[in-house]
Parts: structure tokens; sequence; C-alpha cells
């Protein structure tokens, strides 16, 4: 019997149940991209359970292995975990990414045991408008090339990189292999060396681009850095943007107080 005749639907489960049927594809396969779009849009978050098997059987208007086949996928792929018998819960998977030192995207994933790839979207050449000539320091209508990128781990996507380099460097950049190579760790190899980057970071939601780029809903979370990173000469090489999912991301800093000559002073203090 379909379940959308049997208790009182939401009009959007009953559209989801309609989709699900003229879709096509496996309906276990719908099911897991409807729970995979929750979690990556934050609906459910980190130790949230998710519904049921009844609830999605009748959600769904499947049967009961057709539910199972889905969070299986889900257990397997690490998104959620828990004691069988029980509704499975999110994990918080997200990957945290230290700001104390400089460190590529490749390396920071490499050091996380998995494999950065990247999707090379457009590099183009264009004349620098007011704005990236005076971040890279440089006279307006300079050529400079502009690169635009989504990256991976483990084949899933993270992040959406768009960077534009100094002239002296651009051309090197526009030379490599943009899916699996480092920038960072090839231009080092030429003797150029990321040293220093000034970071703002702010939060956004997914623009319809953003959204098509890293395959989620337009408005989903995303923690965005714009970076200026400098050589050791403290020449600007590098203007980017870098869109992070917020469901997969997040950034820790280690700081200190701000007069370590202070500390012994403060501690015999009251002061907070
Ligand atoms: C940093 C930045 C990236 C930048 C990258 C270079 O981590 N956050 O946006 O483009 O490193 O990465 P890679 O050396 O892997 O090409």
């Amino acid at each position: 019997m379909d379940a959308a005749k049997t208790r009182q639907d939401s009009p959007r489960e009953v559209r989801q149940m309609t989709a699900a049927r003229q879709d096509g594809r496996p309906l276990h396969h719908q099911i897991l991209d409807e729970l995979r779009r929750q979690i990556h849009s934050g609906d459910l978050g980190p130790g949230d359970a998710l519904p049921s098997e009844s609830d999605l059987m009748e959600r769904f208007g499947v049967a009961r292995g057709t539910v199972r086949q889905a969070l299986a996928a889900l257990r397997a792929d690490g998104s959620v975990g828990g004691p069988r018998g029980r509704p499975p819960v999110v994990r918080d998977r997200r990957l945290t990414q230290p700001f104390t030192h400089t460190v590529s995207f490749s390396a920071w994933i490499k050091a996380m045991g998995m494999e950065p790839t990247g999707r090379l979207i457009e590099l183009v050449q264009r004349p620098a408008d007011e704005e990236c000539a005076a971040a890279l320091d440089i006279a307006p209508e300079t050529r400079v090339y502009q690169l635009l990128r989504v990256r991976y781990a483990d084949g899933e996507a993270l992040m959406i990189e768009r960077a534009v380099f100094a002239p002296s460097i651009g051309p090197i950049v526009a030379a490599m292999d943009l899916i699996y190579s480092s920038i960072y760790a090839e231009l080092q190899r030429q003797g150029v060396v990321f040293a220093s980057a000034h970071h703002e970071i702010d939060a956004l939601a997914a623009s319809a681009d953003d959204a098509g780029l890293l395959g989620v809903q337009v408005r989903t979370p995303l923690l965005r850095t714009r970076r200026r990173a400098f050589s050791t000469r403290g020449e600007p090489l590098e203007w980017a943007d870098d869109r992070y999912l917020a469901s997969r991301v997040s950034f820790t800093v280690q700081n200190t107080v701000a007069y370590p000559q202070l500390v012994p002073r403060l501690e015999g203090s009251n002061v907070p």
C-alpha cells in the first residue's frame, strides 16, 4: 500500500515520495542521497539520530530492506555510527585545519591519510582590477592568472579555491598538472616559498555557483578564508578566496597571551 495514503504526510514528504518513484534510480540510492543532503546541509548535525527505519519506510514508501541498504552505505562511509539495532547517529566527521603554520591543501589532506585531488574548472589570464592589483601590489591592468579549482579528499568535495597569482609565478602555476599536483610543493621545488599569509575568516551561504561546484544545496553553510600569501621577502604571491563545506571542515587556532612577560604578574592578580 502507498504510504502516502496511510497517514497525513507533509507536502514536502509527498513531493519526496512522488519524486523518488519517478526518479528512475534505485530507491535506496535516492534515500541515501536525501540523508546525505540533510547531513551536508546541517539539517542533521553531529550527534543527531537518523529517523528510525520505520519512519524512513513510511516516509519514502519503501520496504525495510531498501532502507537498510541506504543505512548500510552511510555506515560504511563513516557518515553515521552507533550500536546496531538503534537509529544510527551522525558522526562529527569534520576535518580540522590548524592555522598555526601555512600548510598546503595537499599536505593537510595527506597528513590525515587521505588522497588530495583537484578538479580544474578554469584557469584564465585577465587584467588585474583595482582590488586585485592592490592585493598583489602590482599595477592595475597587469595580466594575472586566475584559478578556479574544486579540491577533494578521497574523492569527496571539500572546498572551492579561487586564487590569483602574482605575475612572477602565474606562468609556473599555469604549466602544472592542477589535478594531482600541489601548487605549493611544485613552487617550492622551484625555489618559491609561501612563507607567510594573512587570513580573514568568515561564514557564508553557498551561492548557486558554489553549490553546483560542491554538489550541495544552495545556501549550504560554507567557511571562507580570504588569504594573501607572501614570499620570504614579503612580496605578495597569491590572493585567494577558499570556501570550505562547514559540515566537513573546522579551523583551529592556538594562541597565547599577548604579553608573555606579564604572565607571572597576571597569575598573581584576579584578572580573568
Ligand atoms: C592552502 C590553501 C589552498 C591553496 C593551497 C595550495 O591550503 N588553503 O587554497 O590553494 O594550500 O594547495 P596545493 O599545494 O595542494 O595545491
